[in-house]
């Protein structure tokens, strides 16, 4: 029987905006998230997936409480704690945190890094300054930082340092779901490297369960246990990562796919090739959400919403034309873009070296 999942949500939607503009027109709200199913099992990694401004940091913002869920449930180890105003979500969620992708944005410039930590561990009620600053000097040495760190400010630590330091504020709050927004975008390929074995090391030291959120699908590959495709608010993909990025599904996960940079060091085109843009989350039509740029559309994929459903054990497509896993080659003639990997050019998702040519970042917008 599958335990119980740490994380899980269903059917999670989400509006933003939505006010009266200029001349008392009313601006409609964004459906940035539409109806989200997704779980994390205690210790995985699930990598969210996809093209810039389809929904991934909203719908971080919402597991963790800081934006509210317009419709569907959020459950942490199978107790909902969805329907809640921000501060009670916040805190029936604190054992939630989201690593920002700038890093520096979290640290107060005129604080050191020591009274920044300590003043966490305060507010979560640490009242005796001997244990704050010994529980700060041990986690600045548990993510590779001298403790005489403590004494130095934002402004003196690299980018790769000031990741370290962020990591390290999080974890005095003793989490076990980390959501990282980008970890490593901006950095150089080696530091990423080390950031990245870093967030590896502590997954296991913390018992920490990642959701990771990332354009950079050479590290996705690596990193993960499974892998979410996000289109326009929705999931369109979801799988284990080694039978996703082997055998991809779904038209969108293909092209997305076929311009990243390949592990075995094979050459990519390095751009994007889905055709055009996204619609507009408020336009939206009813069928299909990428037929507009899907290579083996048919008209009939315009009528209704393809659902998500199972092609494989736990590998979930919305496609009308999705073939069971294995057997995807069957449309794969029409998307002349789509990537056809042999199992054998997959590295397994343990370690990364700063020496491997496959951290480089695409950017899949372009
Ligand atoms: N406060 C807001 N009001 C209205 N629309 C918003 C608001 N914040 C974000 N959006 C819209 O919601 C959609 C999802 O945004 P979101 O930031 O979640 O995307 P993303 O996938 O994280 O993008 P990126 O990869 O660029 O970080 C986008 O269309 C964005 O323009
Ligand atoms: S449902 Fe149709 S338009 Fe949508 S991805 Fe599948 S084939 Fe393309
Ligand atoms: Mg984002």
């Amino acid at each position: 029987m599958t335990p119980e999942p740490i994380l899980a949500l269903r059917d999670v939607s989400v509006q933003l905006g939505g006010r009266k503009g200029l001349l008392r027109r009313t601006v409609p709200p964004v459906r940035a998230v539409s109806g989200v199913s997704l779980e994390l099992q205690e210790g995985e990694i699930l990598s969210l997936v996809g093209e810039s401004g389809c929904g991934k940091t909203t719908l971080g913002r919402t597991i963790l409480g800081l934006q509210r869920e317009s419709a569907g449930e959020i459950l942490l180890d199978g107790a909902s704690v969805g329907g809640l105003p921000s501060d009670a979500a916040r805190r029936a969620r604190r054992t939630i945190q989201y690593v920002h992708q700038d890093a520096a944005a979290a640290l107060d410039a005129w604080w050191s890094i020591g009274r920044t930590l300590a003043e966490g561990l305060l507010i979560h009620g640490v009242r005796d300054a001997g244990e704050r600053r010994d529980r700060v000097v041990a986690m600045l040495s548990a993510v590779g930082l001298d403790p005489a760190s403590a004494r130095r400010y934002p402004q003196e630590f690299s980018g790769g340092q000031l990741r370290r330091v962020a990591l390290a504020r999080i974890l005095l709050l003793q989490p076990r779901v980390l959501i990282l927004d980008e970890p490593t975008s901006g950095l150089d390929m080696s530091v990423q490297a080390t950031v990245l074995n870093l967030l590896l090391d502590l997954r296991e030291r913390f018992s920490l369960t990642y959701l990771f959120i990332s354009h950079d699908l050479s590290v996705v590959e690596r990193l993960s246990d499974r892998v979410a495709i996000m289109y326009l608010g929705r999931i369109v993909e979801a799988g284990p990562a080694k039978e996703l990025f082997a055998d991809p599904s779904h038209p969108y996960t293909r092209t997305l796919l076929a311009a990243a940079p390949r592990l075995s060091g094979r050459r990519a085109s390095g751009q994007s090739l889905v055709r055009g843009d996204p619609p507009s989350h408020a336009t939206a039509l009813p069928g299909c959400a990428f037929f507009d740029r899907c290579p083996i559309g048919e008209p009939a994929c315009q009528a209704s919403m393809p659902p998500l459903e199972p092609i494989a054990s736990a590998h979930d497509v919305a496609c009308f034309r999705a073939a069971p896993s294995g057997a995807a080659a069957s449309v794969h003639h029409r998307a002349t873009t789509a990537r056809s990997a042999a199992s054998s050019d997959i590295v397994s998702p343990l370690r990364i070296s700063s020496a491997k040519p496959s951290l480089g970042t695409i950017t899949v917008r372009q």
